[in-house]
């Protein structure tokens, strides 16, 4: 995607005596950086940037963040904007295709998310396969990773094609049964059928939560709420699994084993993870008396392998605009179903502490979006287990997106292949077991 950074002024690199000329790419926020592409090929020398911090994989349009100012904005949209007055499908249409859709391509995307929203009758069986207490991101990302032997696979000549399309409403729409199924067999209940007659969320909240003998009732608050969260969740840049998305599709590696690639990184509790953690942790100081000294003296304790979870951002150094909206949609959520939830008194606690406390300060560390999700995925009814699963749904078009993104590059983009420094043992010889003395 060269032709959408402006070149600066080259960098100036002094290396043994020697000066070498780096390229600087220019983004359209402003955004500065050294093309360090060739520097190996020049001089011998590559970078080491532990966990990326300072790396940039790809020049990507989809989403700006500036992490001191707590901007987010998905093709350009303040995701306040989006969030107050877009839909899920809409925002999906945006990050996968560059433009909000216009009504034609919203009710087009709707019918094709219809169609593809069973599951192949023979996929069911796999859920037999799982305990039924197997964690839904276990499942999850097997079963997507199984959608690519159900259905034909893009034709990799024409990698964001008719088939492209295709197969992006087939995983966002089937993600979703195969979540509300991964519930259903965790409680034993039957399968509940996707309707078309229904919309995204509600959709997703009827296979959930209706059964044979009792259909479920559902709130127009509740679906506000889940709306929101996913609009917040569908896209966050070169996160960790967003990265492993395009890492492993850089392989050109097909869209469903890709994303379910991102669904494994997702899990972990550093990453999307951290949610149902955070209720774990809230829960934790409840039952030890609701007190919180404890806690927030144990996170700045580095003896003890404890941080405050749903804290601390790798980008944000001020606070997650994320954060704020969930947060407002918390209260809001919890007042109109009249629901007192204690754990909300504990988080709004800590989050005084921390951004009061000199330790959380002098870190930049500000409650992130998982703070307070949770929060609202529990007052839905949602089981623990299930936060993360709820958080990939959303990140789903975010992922779709960065792969088409990917596949679009002129020429292809190249492997994804870092390179390291080794510091393990110089050349030695091998000596037989016998003459090491160990028989
Ligand atoms: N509690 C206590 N201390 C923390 C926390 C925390 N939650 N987060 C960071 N710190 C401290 C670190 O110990 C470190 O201190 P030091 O400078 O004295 O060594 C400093 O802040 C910087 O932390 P790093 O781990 O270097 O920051 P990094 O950018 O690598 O990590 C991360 C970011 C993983 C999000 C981290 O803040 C964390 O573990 N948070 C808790 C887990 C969490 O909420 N993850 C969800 C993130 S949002 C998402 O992925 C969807």
């Amino acid at each position: 995607m060269d032709h959408h950074s402006q070149a600066g002024q080259p960098a100036k690199l002094i290396l043994d005596g020697n000066t070498f000329e780096l390229p600087v790419v220019v983004g359209s926020e402003g955004e500065k950086g050294i093309d360090i592409s060739k520097l190996r090929g020049q001089t011998n020398y590559v970078t080491l940037d532990h966990g990326f911090g300072n790396t940039s994989n790809c020049e990507s349009a989809i989403t700006f963040l500036d992490g001191d100012a707590g901007i987010l904005r998905y093709r350009g949209y303040p995701i306040e904007q989006l969030a107050e007055n877009t839909s899920f499908l809409e925002v999906a249409h945006l990050l996968i295709y560059g433009e909000l859709p216009t009504a034609e391509q919203l009710s087009h995307l709707s019918e094709r998310f219809t169609e593809h929203s069973m599951l192949h009758e023979d996929m069911k069986r796999f859920f037999n396969g799982f305990p039924s207490s197997a964690h839904p991101m276990a499942v999850l990302a097997s079963m997507v990773c199984s959608l690519s032997a159900f259905h034909p696979g893009i034709d990799m000549t024409n990698p964001t094609g008719e088939d492209f399309d295709r197969i992006a409403a087939q995983l966002m729409s089937k993600v979703r049964t195969i979540v509300a199924f991964a519930h259903k067999k965790s409680i034993g209940e039957p399968f509940i059928y996707p309707r078309g007659d229904m919309e995204y969320v509600p959709n997703l909240l009827n296979m959930m939560f209706s059964s044979p003998t009792k259909e479920y009732k559902i709130y127009d608050e509740v679906v506000q709420a889940m709306k929101v969260l996913f609009i917040l969740h569908a896209d966050h840049e070169q996160n960790c699994s967003t990265s492993t998305v395009r890492l492993v599709g850089s392989a050109r590696t097909n869209l469903f084993a890709s994303v379910s690639a991102g669904i494994c990184a997702l899990w972990g509790p550093l990453h999307g993870g951290a949610n149902e953690e955070v209720i774990h942790m809230l829960e934790m100081i409840q039952k030890d008396g609701g007190g919180i000294d404890k806690y927030i003296d144990m996170a700045k304790d580095k003896t003890k392998n404890f941080r405050l979870m749903g804290v601390g951002h790798r980008v944000y150094k001020s606070y997650d605009p994320r954060a704020k909206i969930i947060k407002q949609c918390v209260h809001d959520l919890l007042g109109k179903l009249g629901i007192d939830d204690p754990l909300l008194d504990i988080a709004i606690k800590l989050e005084e502490r921390v951004l009061k406390d000199p330790y959380f300060v002098e870190r930049n560390l500000y409650p992130n979006v998982d703070f307070y999700s949770g929060l609202i995925y529990k007052a839905i009814g949602i089981p623990k287990d299930m936060f993360t699963v709820m958080f990939a749904i959303g990140r789903m078009p975010g992922w779709i997106a960065h792969w088409k993104e990917m596949m679009e590059v002129p020429g292809g983009t190249k492997i994804g292949r870092p390179r390291q420094i080794y510091v393990g043992p110089t050349k030695r010889d091998y000596i037989p077991i016998i003459k090491r003395g160990l028989v």
